[in-house]
């Protein structure tokens, strides 16, 4: 069957990466996260007290970022390595979530990630999410998807997934962390959190995985179907 590249774009913890591992192991398709990307250097400028407001800071620091996804045998699932180090666990945590949202408004920053990401997709056969995949990495993926759900859903979900490593998280810090970064990502200058004009709306707040992906598949499906021949 014709693999085809599929693009996730979306608000803060509505589900992608979720959505993305789904789609990866059905289809057998590669899934990068390209918010562990982001988050892999807001570590490093946080670890190495790099000032990002400062474009000669900056772009000296990501001389010395070395970002690589590796695969984890156990969950078939890439992992983040920041210089070697695997940092998947570490990006997650709210120290990172914190600072991200304006790591990731950085030109600079962009361009590095955003030139990874791209020489990621020569081989098709990938799933990749984001905030401006389908608009700025892929714009000629041939199936895109803008996902979102409530907003009091959304905070659930990401409070059980911190507070199950880290029981001093708060249900407030959480909300305020989520609507401060969709905001922040949504009014930034460079690549903008935007749904892509040719992206499909998934809203999945009363949608359960198994209805999610049944119907996703059959966008896949169509997608695929478009674009053989
Ligand atoms: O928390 P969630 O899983 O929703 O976010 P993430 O995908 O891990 O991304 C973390 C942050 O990285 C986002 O809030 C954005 O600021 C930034 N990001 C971005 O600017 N562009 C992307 N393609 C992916 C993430």
């Amino acid at each position: 069957m014709k693999k085809i590249i599929i693009t996730i774009d979306g608000y803060s913890s509505c589900g992608k990466s979720t959505l993305a591992k789904q789609l990866a192991r059905k289809l057998n398709y590669t899934y990068i996260d390209s918010g562990a990307m982001y988050r892999a250097i807001t570590l490093y400028f946080i670890q190495n007290r790099v000032d990002w407001l400062s474009t000669a800071a900056v772009v000296e620091a990501l001389k010395n970022i070395h970002l690589e996804f590796a695969l984890n045998s156990l969950t078939g699932l890439g992992e983040m390595y920041l210089n070697n180090e695997n940092v998947e666990h570490l990006i997650r945590e709210m120290i990172v979530a914190e600072k991200v949202s304006e790591v990731a408004a950085v030109k600079e920053v962009r361009d590095f990630a955003v030139a990874q990401q791209k020489k990621m997709g020569v081989r098709k056969g990938m799933v990749m999410d984001g905030r401006d995949i389908g608009t700025v990495v892929f714009p000629h993926a041939e199936l895109k998807i803008f996902m979102t759900a409530d907003i009091a859903i959304r905070v659930e979900r990401r409070f059980k997934e911190l507070f199950e490593k880290n029981k001093n998280v708060s249900l407030d810090e959480v909300k305020e962390n989520l609507e401060l970064r969709d905001y922040i990502d949504a009014n930034r200058e460079v690549s903008p959190l935007r749904k892509a004009e040719d992206a499909i709306i998934l809203d999945n707040s009363n949608l359960n995985l198994e209805n999610q992906l049944q119907l996703v598949m059959q966008w896949v499906e169509d997608a695929i179907m478009a674009h053989t021949s």
